[in-house]
C-alpha cells in the first residue's frame, strides 16, 4: 500500500501562496542550441548544463525552496540520436558517482522518479545506492525525472491502484481524486507552485501533466548552460507578483486578505 497522500490537492482544497515556491519544476531546456551556437557537439551543451543543475540545487537550498524537480530525460527522448541518448546516460552515471557524496554534505535527499527500469543494470544500482544514501536528508528533496512522461505516471498509478483495490473495477464511479494520487511518483511532494522552462520553447511536454494544474509557469529564452542564479532569483521574483486564486475570483482574494 502507498503512504496517504500527504499534501493537499489544489483541486481539493486552496493551498497557501509562500513567497518562496515550496516545490520548483524545472524543463531545462536548450543545451543542444547553446552548443550549436557555439560550433561544439550538442553533448557539451549537455556536459555544461550539469554545471547550471549544481548552481540551481545550490541556490535552491540557499532560499529556502523545499522541492526541486528537474526534467532530465523525457520517455520521448528515447528517440534521439544514438549517441546523444549514450552520452545523457554517461552523464547521469557520471554526476551521480561524483556528486551523491556533495549532495549528502548538503542535506539533500535525491530521488529519482520515472521508469528506471529501462536504464542499464549500472545505472539503476547507482540510482538505488544515491537514493539510500541520502534517505535520511531533508533540508531539499531534489528529484530528478528519467525516462519519465506525465502521461505514464497516470497510467502507473492507475494500474498500481486498481491491483490494490480490485473492488473499484466493478464500481468506477467511486474512483475519487484522493484515491489516485497516492500512486503518482512523486506523491511525497506538493503540487509544484512554479514551473520554469528555459529554451524559449512555451509547452509543457508530458512534464508532471497532473501536477501542473495549479502551477504558476514561467518561460525564459536563456538556454539551460546560461541560466544563472539572477535568473532563478527573476523568476522568483515573477512569482511573487502573481495572484493565485485557485479558481476564485480577485475580489474575493482582496476579501480574505
Ligand atoms: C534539453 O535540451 C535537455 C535535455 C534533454 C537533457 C538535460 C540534461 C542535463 C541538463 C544534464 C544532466 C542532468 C543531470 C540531472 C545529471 P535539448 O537537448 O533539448 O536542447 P535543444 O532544445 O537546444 O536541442
Amino acid at each position: 500500500m502507498p503512504p496517504a497522500a500527504m499534501h493537499q490537492s489544489s483541486t481539493l482544497a486552496v493551498p497557501g501562496h509562500p513567497s518562496i515556491p515550496r516545490h520548483l519544476a524545472i524543463i531545462m531546456d536548450g543545451n543542444g542550441r547553446w552548443a550549436t551556437q557555439r560550433f561544439l557537439p550538442r553533448t557539451a551543451g549537455h556536459a555544461r548544463g550539469v554545471q547550471t543543475v549544481r548552481r540551481v540545487v545550490e541556490l535552491c537550498g540557499r532560499r529556502g525552496v523545499k522541492y526541486l524537480t528537474l526534467f532530465a530525460f523525457s520517455s520521448e527522448n528515447w528517440r534521439r540520436p544514438q549517441e546523444e541518448v549514450s552520452l545523457l546516460m554517461r552523464l547521469f552515471v557520471q554526476t551521480l558517482e561524483k556528486e551523491v557524496g556533495k549532495l549528502g554534505e548538503q542535506g539533500v535527499r535525491l530521488r529519482v522518479v520515472g521508469d528506471i527500469a529501462a536504464f542499464e543494470p549500472r545505472l539503476q544500482e547507482l540510482i538505488r545506492v544515491a537514493e539510500a544514501r541520502t534517505a535520511q536528508n531533508d533540508a531539499l528533496h531534489l528529484t530528478i525525472a528519467a525516462n519519465y512522461g506525465g502521461r505514464w505516471d497516470i497510467l502507473q498509478a492507475t494500474r498500481r491502484m486498481l491491483a490494490n483495490h480490485p473492488e473499484l473495477l466493478a464500481d468506477p464511479g467511486a474512483i475519487e481524486e484522493s484515491a489516485l494520487t497516492p500512486y503518482l511518483s512523486m506523491a511525497y511532494a506538493p503540487e509544484p507552485d512554479l514551473f520554469i522552462r528555459t529554451g524559449g520553447e512555451q509547452r509543457i511536454s508530458n512534464f508532471l501533466v497532473w501536477q501542473l494544474a495549479y502551477t504558476e509557469l514561467y518561460f525564459t529564452d536563456r538556454y539551460w548552460p546560461d541560466f544563472s542564479a539572477r535568473d532563478i532569483d527573476d523568476a522568483f521574483e515573477w512569482y511573487r507578483t502573481r495572484e493565485r486564486r485557485f479558481g476564485r475570483t480577485s475580489a474575493q482574494l482582496a476579501g480574505s486578505a
